[in-house]
């Protein structure tokens, strides 16, 4: 009997690690957003910065999506760092973009962090 209480508690417990791991998220559809309490203080700006720079052509979703489930929801392309920098460089052209290279270099360090949460 001691034996199947300490695998319940076993399986409960990564059950429970598995789910803290994943980024973490609020909202849904086009509200949906990482969640700010969960950002380091010294990612806030950066956060800051992407909630006003990267919703001006789409919602905060795709790029939510793209970090949870490691692949660009429009193109079906892996999202990991490499994609990260790829799209950060791709953003930066586009004549609309209205973000500068420091501006884009933050952004890709928190896109960073945010797959690092999610692959723990
Ligand atoms: C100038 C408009 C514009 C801005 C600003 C913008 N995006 Fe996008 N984004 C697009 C378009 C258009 C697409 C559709 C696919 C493409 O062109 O890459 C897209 C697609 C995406 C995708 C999915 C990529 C794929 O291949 O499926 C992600 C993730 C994303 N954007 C994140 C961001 C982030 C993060 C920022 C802020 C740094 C940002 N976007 C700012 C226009 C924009």
């Amino acid at each position: 009997m001691k034996k199947y209480i300490t695998m319940a508690v076993l399986i409960a417990l990564c059950a429970y690690s598995t789910a803290e791991a994943r980024v973490k998220v609020m909202g849904r559809g086009a509200k949906m957003n990482f969640s700010a309490d969960s950002v380091p203080e010294i990612h806030k700006p950066a956060f800051d910065l992407m909630q006003v720079k990267c919703i001006k052509c789409h919602t905060m979703e795709r790029t939510v999506i793209a970090v949870q489930t490691g692949r660009a929801p429009i193109t079906g392309q892996p999202f990991n760092k490499q994609a990260v920098k790829a799209y950060g460089i791709k953003m930066l052209r586009k004549p609309n973009s209205d973000m500068n290279k420091k501006e884009i270099r933050d952004v890709v360090v928190l896109l960073n962090y945010f797959l690092d949460e999610n692959a723990k």
